[in-house]
């Protein structure tokens, strides 16, 4: 299975705070069955230049060089106001595939939002990957776009999202909707936000059966294989 949220390298944002917790988080990933890890430190435009942040990144994923074959560098990267015109955008895409990854504000989207992520996708070879959708379930539900948003972009959800017994229930039925694209943990530590991918899948194989839970992981394999195309 696929992490394709994580903040485990050391020393980059809230995440980690050294080598050693991230080779814990690792190791747990690895013992729950995950196969690659997406490493996605905050990348927030307002208070770092992109070159500064790919060195530190560069620095730290260099830190666990045990793990170099499953990690992936990538960065959960702000919106924000003019993001669809920025020169630097595809720079902070994962590795070497076209995704990135945004984290949109915790406010009602406008129109003007929703424009800009087109925006990016039609001004690169970006496709839009948006963090943990069930964030902002409330406020799409309110201005209507929750269908649209699922409909014209790729999703990615937590693994909290399917681990939470309140919660679980809307997380499946995404799935089952087709709405979901990509699991992550977004594990922060060992103690409050730890990684959590085998709890998520245990609980989709269990409600939703695990052959279509291998469905849904063959829909990622493209990726786990480096392909760069992605087709819902
Ligand atoms: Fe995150």
């Amino acid at each position: 299975m696929i992490d394709f949220h994580s903040h485990v390298l050391p020393g980059m944002d809230d995440g980690s705070r050294s080598v050693a917790e991230s080779i814990k988080m690792m190791e747990a990933s690895l013992d729950q069955g995950v196969e690659m890890i997406v490493a996605t430190p905050h990348f927030f435009p307002w208070q770092e230049k992109p070159d500064d942040f790919l060195a530190r990144r560069d620095s730290a994923i260099n830190t666990l060089p045990q793990f170099s074959s499953i990690i992936r560098a990538g960065a959960e990267v702000a919106y924000y106001d003019g993001i669809d015109y920025s020169e630097e955008i595809e720079r902070l895409k994962i590795d070497d595939t076209d995704f990135i990854l945004i984290e949109m504000p915790m406010t009602i989207w406008s129109r003007r939002m929703l424009e800009a992520l087109h925006t990016i996708e039609k001004r690169t070879r970006l496709k839009v990957v948006l963090a943990h959708l069930e964030r902002y379930v409330p406020f799409l539900k309110k201005s209507d776009h929750l269908d649209y948003v699922c409909e014209n972009f790729l999703i990615q959800v937590n693994a909290d999202y399917f681990c939470n017994r309140w919660t679980q229930r809307k997380a499946l039925k995404l799935v089952k909707e087709g709405a979901v694209d990509f699991v992550g943990s977004d594990c922060h530590n060992m103690t409050s936000r730890p990684p959590n991918m085998g709890e998520a899948y245990q609980t989709m194989e269990k409600k939703l059966g695990i052959k279509s839970v291998c469905a849904f992981k063959d829909k990622q394999k493209k990726f786990l294989e480096g392909g760069q195309i992605y087709e819902r």
